[in-house]
């Protein structure tokens, strides 16, 4: 059907005065004595475009009124002073008919009953402008790996190893366990790839393979978390954004770092301004102005040693108990980045035993040089190291450890031929998305959020 964006209409003068093909979905309607209107939204733009229809030309409009109907409209298009453009209606299609148990007929409804319906929840503002924001920061990303030699590999997305050794992955098979298998052994020899499999937690591990080739590698994609948290900051599907970078001690990852979330933040201010804007006066005031803040100024640098400190001076309770070793939860987290320094932060140096297996061991023997980054609102988006690059020290790690080392002889081999200091991060896509919208639930940054129990 040959017609013309919504978003052109407004934006390009040119057609004003010209007959024009629109169609959407109609979002308002309102029928009154000589005149009907409806606004159109085709999905291209937060604005609406408001259709004028002067019922003395006898146009057949009656059942494009209905909310949810899918039409499509030719018409001249004129200036108007409150809508910019409008479109005087010369003729009507319904396309879509759209009966009155269509759910979005109020203006306005929660994101939890939007949650019971991702089908048809994007037809809404808000996951309108949402999903455009998600969209210009994935292009935003490619273009800042793209225009410094990162070459864009695609990991795979079903593994024989846990990257990140927590024990959080799905596994992949294509038989139920029975009793005739003797052992789980025996049970993985028989399935598919005869060993046990899963679906990647990271592109990291195979991400160095191909940083120790092509020198700045970045991955876009998938990774799975079988983690049992409900939390507004988890799903058990995400999108990660994973650079590895050869010959590149933890300064520079944290550099590349706070480059790549500040080039992509200044994107999505220039690209979506009205998505912004909404976004500041619906859902976070003074979002817009904390983001130009953000990219203005340098993220702070604490060591975990110093964060553990400066959580003991807090003058509140934490739940959970502050003690060098344990790890720090999302209230100690907010607190170090919203309370103490009150901006992004990366913390760095933690404990070994807290951290995954290949980080590069400290000469302290107690820390590891990882870095998180940590954001007021939503916690930590980034996590990230320098890699251990020394063959014997990253055995005696996966030996104290007691890891099976048989699903990582690629890795190790990385370390045996022509091992160089390397590192990078892994950035949670929607945890991105959630900080530069402020909608504080992961569940409403994602097409079809899959969490613990919930799958559709
Ligand atoms: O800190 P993580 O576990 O680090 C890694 O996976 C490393 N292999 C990355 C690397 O160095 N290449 O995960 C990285 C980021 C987290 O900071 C978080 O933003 C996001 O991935 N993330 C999740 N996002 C949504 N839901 C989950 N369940 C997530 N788990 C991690
Ligand atoms: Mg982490």
């Amino acid at each position: 059907m040959k017609h013309t964006d919504i978003k052109t209409i407004f934006e390009d003068k040119g057609l004003v005065g010209g007959k024009v093909t629109v169609c959407g979905w109609v979002r308002t309607a309102r029928n009154s004595k000589n005149m009907a209107f409806m606004e159109l939204n085709d999905g291209t733009t937060l604005n609406h475009l408001q259709i004028v229809i002067d019922k003395a030309l006898g146009i057949d409009f009656e059942d494009a009124l209905k909310l949810g109907t899918a039409v499509r409209v030719t018409g001249t298009a004129v200036a108007s002073e409150q809508n910019g453009v409008e479109i005087n209606a010369e003729g009507i299609d319904v396309i879509g008919e759209c009966p009155a148990e269509y759910p979005l007929q109020k203006k306005r409804h929660t994101l939890e009953y939007l949650r019971t319906m991702p089908h048809l929840r994007g037809r809404t503002n808000t996951f309108n402008a949402v999903f455009r924001v998600r969209s210009v920061a994935a292009a935003a990303i490619h273009e800042f790996f793209q225009s410094q030699n990162y070459v864009y590999v695609n990991t795979p997305l079903i593994t024989g190893s846990d990257c990140e050794g927590a024990g959080e992955m799905f596994q992949v098979t294509t038989i139920g366990y029975s009793d005739k298998y003797k052992s789980a052994d025996e049970y993985y020899a028989d399935d598919f790839f005869g060993k046990r499999a899963g679906l990647s937690v990271s592109g990291q591990l195979e991400g160095e393979v191909a940083a120790m080739a092509f020198g700045k590698i970045y991955t876009f994609g998938p990774s799975f978390r079988a983690e049992n948290s409900n939390t507004p900051r988890h799903v058990a599907e995400f999108w990660h954004v994973e650079p590895e970078i050869a010959f590149a001690q933890l300064d520079e990852v944290i550099e590349i770092a706070e480059e790549m979330i500040k080039f992509v933040i200044g994107r999505i201010l220039e690209k979506c301004p009205s998505e912004m804007k909404f976004f500041d006066q619906r859902f976070e005031n003074g979002l817009i102005q904390k983001l130009e803040d953000l990219i203005s100024h340098d993220f702070a640098v604490c060591t975990y040693t110093e964060a553990i400190e400066l959580l003991k001076k807090a003058d509140i309770e934490f739940a959970y108990p502050v003690e060098w070793g344990l790890d720090l939860q999302t209230e100690h987290e907010r607190y170090i980045c919203e309370k103490v320094f009150g901006r992004a932060v990366f913390v760095t140096n933690y404990p070994r035993e807290i951290k995954s297996f290949y980080m590069k061991q400290n000469d302290d023997g107690k820390t590891v040089a990882a870095v998180d980054l940590l954001v007021p609102g939503v916690g930590e988006i980034i996590g990230g190291s320098e890699r251990e690059a020394n063959y014997d020290k990253l055995v005696a790690e996966m030996q104290r450890r007691g890891m099976d080392m048989a699903p990582y002889g690629d890795y190790l081999d990385l370390r045996r031929f022509g091992s160089v200091p390397h590192g990078g991060f892994g950035l949670g896509f929607e945890r991105l998305i959630m900080y530069v919208t402020g909608m504080s639930n992961i569940r409403d940054v994602i097409l079809y959020p899959r969490t613990v129990g919930g799958i559709r």
